[in-house]
C-alpha cells in the first residue's frame, strides 16, 4: 500500500500541531513555500500571504520558492522533478481536483490535513464541495487561499469610450464581434491576448467553449456523455477562430500579464482573462469602472469557471511543523483577507468580511453564490493531466491551421486515451 495508515497519519499530524514552533532548532527555522507567482499582481498577493504568516507564527524563515510562468506551465515540471526525486519544498500551490488528486495525492507526494479542518472550524467555513474537490478516500489534502473566476473579459473602458462602444452588463457573442470590428476598422486590436505561454490561449478558447456549451454541456462534456466533436464545439471553435482576426500581432512574444499591460496602455482594447488580471489593475492603481470594466466572457453571463488555488503539505516536508503553520494561517480569516483583494480571487471562507473587498470582488462573490460553478480545464480540475496537455497541443496547432475537423478529432482522441488510462 502506497500511504501509510490514516490513523498513524493523524495521531503524527496531530502531535506535530500541538508542537510550539520554538520546539524546532533555530538552523530548522524555515519554510519552503512553492508557487509560480511572479507576476506584479501575483507577487503583491503572495507577500501578504507572507506578512500575515511572519505575524502570526513569527520567527520563520521563509524560502520563496517561484518558477516564473502564469498558469504554471514552467513550475509545475519544475516541481515534479522535485518531487519524484525526493526533494519536495513544504508547501507547493495547487488545483483542486485532477491536478492535485491525480497529479500529487495518488503519486503520494501529499499528507492530509484533515484534521485541520476540524481543529479550526474550516468544515463550516468553507464550501463543502470545494473542499470535495481536494478529498480522497475521506481524506483532505489542501486549503484554499482563494478562487479565480476563470471567465472574465476585461477591457479598457476609456478606449471603447472613444471609440463609441459601450459594454452592458452582459456581452453576446455577435455583440462582441460587432465592438470587434469597430475596433479593428479603428485600426486597434480589439483582443489582447499574451500566449508566450500557450494556456493563455487555451483560457480563451475555454471561456469561449463555455459561453456555446452552457454549464450542463461542460459537465456532460467532461463526463464523456458530450462529444468533442459535437456541433456545439465545433461552433465554439469556428468563434475562437475568428477571433484570432482581431488578436494584437505580436500575442506569441506576450506573457498574459504583458498582454494585461497593453490593455491598461490602450494598445488592445479586450482581453479574456481569468481575474488574476484584475490583481494587475490593482498593482498599475487603475480605477476600477474608469480606467478598466470586466464582463463575463461573450456568452458565459450565469456560469463561473471556478480557479482555485490551494496549498498542500509535502509527504515528508523538511519545515514540518512549519508547513502546518503557514496552512492554519492560509486558512484563517486574516490571510484570505489580506490575499484575495490583492489577487483578484474572492476568499475561499464564506465568513469574511465583504465589506473590505472592492466592486469588482463584490461582482464575483455574487456571481459565486448564483451561478452554475464549473471546473476549469486549462488549470487542471475537470481532466487529467494528459488532457490538459492534449488541449494545449490542440489549440496550438489550431491557431496555425484553424482546422476544425483536427481540431475536434484531436480532443476526441485525447479524451478516448484519458478514459482508458483512468
Ligand atoms: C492560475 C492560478 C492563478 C494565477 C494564474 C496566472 O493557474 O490559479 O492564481 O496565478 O494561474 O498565473
Amino acid at each position: 500500500m502506497r500511504f501509510c495508515s490514516p490513523v498513524i497519519a493523524l495521531a503524527s499530524l496531530f502531535a506535530l500541531m500541538q508542537a510550539p514552533l520554538t520546539s524546532q532548532a533555530a538552523g530548522e527555522k524555515k519554510l519552503e513555500v512553492f508557487s509560480w507567482w511572479t507576476s506584479g499582481g501575483e507577487a503583491a498577493a503572495l507577500n501578504a500571504l507572507f506578512d500575515t504568516y511572519k505575524n502570526q507564527y513569527p520567527g520563520v524563515e521563509i524560502i520563496n520558492a517561484t518558477v516564473a510562468g502564469g498558469g504554471g506551465s514552467a513550475a509545475r515540471p519544475v516541481l515534479q522533478t522535485r518531487l519524484a526525486g525526493g526533494n519536495p519544498p513544504d508547501t507547493w500551490q495547487s488545483h483542486p481536483g485532477w491536478e492535485l488528486l491525480g497529479q500529487y495525492v495518488e503519486p503520494g507526494y501529499c499528507e492530509p490535513i484533515t484534521e485541520l479542518y476540524t481543529s479550526n472550524g474550516w468544515d463550516k467555513a468553507f464550501p463543502k464541495d470545494l473542499v470535495g474537490l481536494m478529498t480522497k478516500d475521506g481524506k483532505t489534502y489542501a486549503v484554499l487561499a482563494g478562487v479565480h473566476r476563470g471567465n472574465d473579459l476585461w477591457f479598457n473602458k476609456k478606449l471603447l469610450e472613444k471609440n463609441g462602444i459601450t459594454v452592458g452588463d452582459k456581452l453576446s457573442m455577435d455583440e462582441f464581434f460587432a465592438d470587434c470590428d469597430k475596433l479593428k476598422a479603428a485600426g486597434i486590436p480589439a483582443l489582447g491576448v499574451g500566449d508566450s505561454g500557450i494556456w493563455a490561449s487555451a483560457q480563451l478558447f475555454e471561456n469561449t467553449l463555455l459561453g456555446v456549451v452552457g454549464g450542463q454541456g461542460w459537465t456532460d462534456l467532461f463526463a464523456g456523455k458530450m462529444k468533442w466533436d459535437d456541433p456545439k464545439v465545433k461552433e465554439a471553435m469556428k468563434d475562437f477562430a475568428k477571433m484570432q482576426e482581431y488578436l494584437n500581432p505580436d500575442h506569441s512574444a506576450l506573457s498574459w500579464d504583458q498582454a494585461i499591460g497593453a490593455l491598461i496602455e490602450g494598445k488592445v482594447a479586450f482581453s479574456s482573462m481569468g481575474d488574476w488580471a484584475d490583481g494587475e489593475f490593482i498593482k498599475a492603481n487603475k480605477k476600477e469602472n474608469v480606467d478598466f470594466g470586466w464582463v463575463s466572457h461573450p456568452g458565459t453571463d450565469g456560469s463561473f469557471i471556478i480557479v482555485a488555488d490551494g496549498f498542500t503539505l509535502a509527504k515528508g516536508a523538511p519545515h514540518k511543523d512549519a508547513a502546518i503553520a503557514w496552512l492554519k494561517s492560509i486558512g484563517s480569516k486574516e490571510a484570505q483577507e489580506a490575499f484575495n483583494p490583492l489577487k483578484g480571487s474572492i476568499p475561499a471562507r464564506t465568513d469574511v468580511d465583504k465589506s473590505k473587498f472592492d466592486a469588482y470582488h463584490q461582482w464575483s462573490m455574487k456571481s459565486f453564490a448564483s451561478a452554475t460553478l464549473v471546473p476549469s480545464c486549462v488549470h487542471g480540475e475537470a481532466a487529467p493531466a494528459a488532457f490538459q496537455q492534449a488541449l494545449n497541443d490542440a489549440v496550438t496547432a489550431f491557431i496555425v491551421d484553424k482546422n476544425v475537423d483536427n481540431f475536434a478529432n484531436a480532443l476526441v482522441q485525447a479524451a478516448k486515451e484519458s478514459e482508458s488510462n483512468k
